[in-house]
C-alpha cells in the first residue's frame, strides 16, 4: 500500500496540492481546532511551561498534573465518572480489551469496524466473531446461537467515518443479556454526535453503565491523544491490567494543554456544532435536489454512490479545475473507492456554493 501524497495545511480550508491552493473537504478535524488561535497559544503556554516531553511512563516520573486535569475536564465533558488518557486513541481500545481479558465468552466484531477494534478484540482471550454491519438482527442471531451461559462484548464504532452513520447502541443494548457489555470506538463521533457533542452514546441516548466509550482528541477536539471514558472500577482494572498505560509515555503537555483549550471552547462555543450541522444539511438539500441519492447520517460526511473508473476520473478532474481537492477514498470501509465529502463547520457558503456546484453539474 502506497502513502498517499504529502499536503500542506495552509488555511483553516485550503491546502496546498502540487503546487495549488485548494479548498478541503476531507480530515476529521470537524470544528478547525488543529488551527484554532486559543487551542494553539495553549499549547504553547504548555510548551514553555511543562516542557515537551515528560519521557517517562505515568507510573515512574512521567506523570505530570496536567494528565489529571485533562481526565478530569474529559470526565465532566462526557459527564463520566473517569477518564483515563492514552498516547492516542488507537491506544483506549487495546487498553481496555487489556483490561477486561479473560471476562467474556464472546466477542462480536461489526464487520466494518476500525482496526483498532479489530487488534483489540484479540486481546479479549475469547472467540471472536464477526456480524453484518450495524445490523441489529443479525448480531441477534449471532448472541443467540451461544445460549444463556454466554457473557457477550460487543465491539463497535461510535460513529462510522465512511458515511457518517452511527451505530444502534439502543437497540444493541435490548438484546444484549444483563451480563454483556459493549465497548465502542468513538473517534468520530466524540465532540460532534449528541446535542452536547458527548458522542455516539449522548445521540443514542444510552448511558455509560453497559458501555465504554474510546474517545481520540485528534480528530473533533484538534489535538492529539486517546482516552476511555470509565466507571472508576475500570479505571483501577486499566490501570492494573492494562500494559498500554503502564508501558507508554504519556501525550506531550503542549498537547494536553491544547486539548484543554478545545474542550472548552466545544463546551462554551455551542454554535459550532449548530453550523456544522447545518453545513452539512445544506449540502445534502442541494445535492438531493439535484437528484443525487445522499444517505441520511448523524454524522457531517456526504458520501456520493460508488462510481466506475472513468466518472471518478472525470469528476476528480471537475473538483481540481474548480480548486477542490477531490476527497477520494479507498481506505477501511470504503475500500471499493469513494468520493466522501467531510464537512466543517468552518466551512464558508461560498465554498460549499463552489462544491455543490461542481457536483450538480451535468458530466
Ligand atoms: C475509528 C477510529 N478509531 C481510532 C482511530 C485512531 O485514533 P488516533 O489517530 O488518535 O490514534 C481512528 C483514527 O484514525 C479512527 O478513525
Amino acid at each position: 500500500m502506497n502513502e498517499a501524497e504529502a499536503l500542506a495545511f495552509i488555511g483553516e480550508n485550503e491546502v496546498r496540492w502540487r503546487g495549488r491552493t485548494l479548498t478541503y473537504f476531507s480530515g476529521c478535524d470537524y470544528f478547525r481546532l488543529a488551527r484554532n488561535p486559543q487551542v494553539a497559544a495553549a499549547a504553547v503556554l504548555s510548551l514553555k511551561q511543562n516542557g515537551l516531553n515528560v519521557a517517562a511512563s505515568r507510573f515512574t516520573t512521567g506523570n505530570h498534573k496536567i494528565y489529571a486535569q485533562l481526565e478530569s475536564a474529559l470526565a465532566k465533558f462526557f459527564r463520566a465518572e473517569t477518564a483515563v488518557l492514552f498516547p492516542d486513541g488507537y491506544f483506549a481500545p487495546l487498553a481496555v480489551a487489556q483490561a477486561f481479558a479473560g471476562e467474556f465468552t464472546h466477542a462480536f466484531v461489526d464487520e466494518l469496524a476500525h482496526g483498532a477494534l479489530l487488534d483489540a478484540d484479540r486481546m479479549l482471550d475469547c472467540p471472536v466473531q464477526t456480524f453484518k454491519h450495524r445490523d441489529v438482527a443479525n448480531l441477534k442471531k449471532a448472541l443467540t446461537k451461544y445460549g444463556r451461559k454466554t457473557r457477550p462484548i460487543i465491539l463497535t464504532d461510535g460513529m462510522f467515518s465512511h458515511d457518517g452513520s452511527a451505530a444502534p447502541l439502543r437497540d444493541y443494548l435490548k438484546i444484549l443479556p444483563a451480563n454483556g457489555m459493549i465497548l465502542v470506538d468513538d473517534a468520530h463521533g466524540a465532540g460532534v454526535l449528541g446535542a452536547t457533542g458527548r458522542g455516539t452514546l449522548e445521540f443514542e441516548n444510552v448511558s455509560g453503565e453497559r458501555v465504554v466509550q474510546c474517545v481520540t482528541l485528534s480528530k473533533a477536539f484538534g489535538t492529539y491523544g486517546g482516552a476511555v471514558l470509565a466507571t472508576q472500577a475500570l479505571r483501577e482494572k486499566v490501570l492494573s491490567r492494562g500494559r498500554v498505560f503502564v508501558g507508554t509515555t504519556p501525550l506531550p503537555p503542549p498537547l494536553a494543554g491544547a486539548a484543554l483549550a478545545s474542550l472548552k471552547i466545544l463546551r462554551s462555543e455551542t454554535s459550532r456544532r449548530k453550523k456544522l450541522f447545518q453545513n452539512t444539511a445544506y449540502v445534502r438539500t442541494k445535492l438531493r435536489a439535484a437528484g443525487w441519492e445522499i444517505s441520511e447520517t448523524p454524522g457531517p460526511i456526504v458520501r456520493l454512490r460508488v462510481m466506475n473508473e472513468t466518472e471518478v476520473r472525470d469528476l476528480k478532474t471537475r473538483l481540481l479545475a474548480a480548486g477542490i481537492y477531490p476527497p477520494f477514498l479507498k481506505y477501511g470501509a470504503a475500500a471499493q473507492g469513494v468520493f466522501r465529502f467531510v464537512i466543517s463547520s468552518q466551512h464558508t457558503k461560498a465554498q460549499l456554493d463552489n462544491l455543490v456546484e461542481v457536483l450538480i453539474k451535468p458530466n
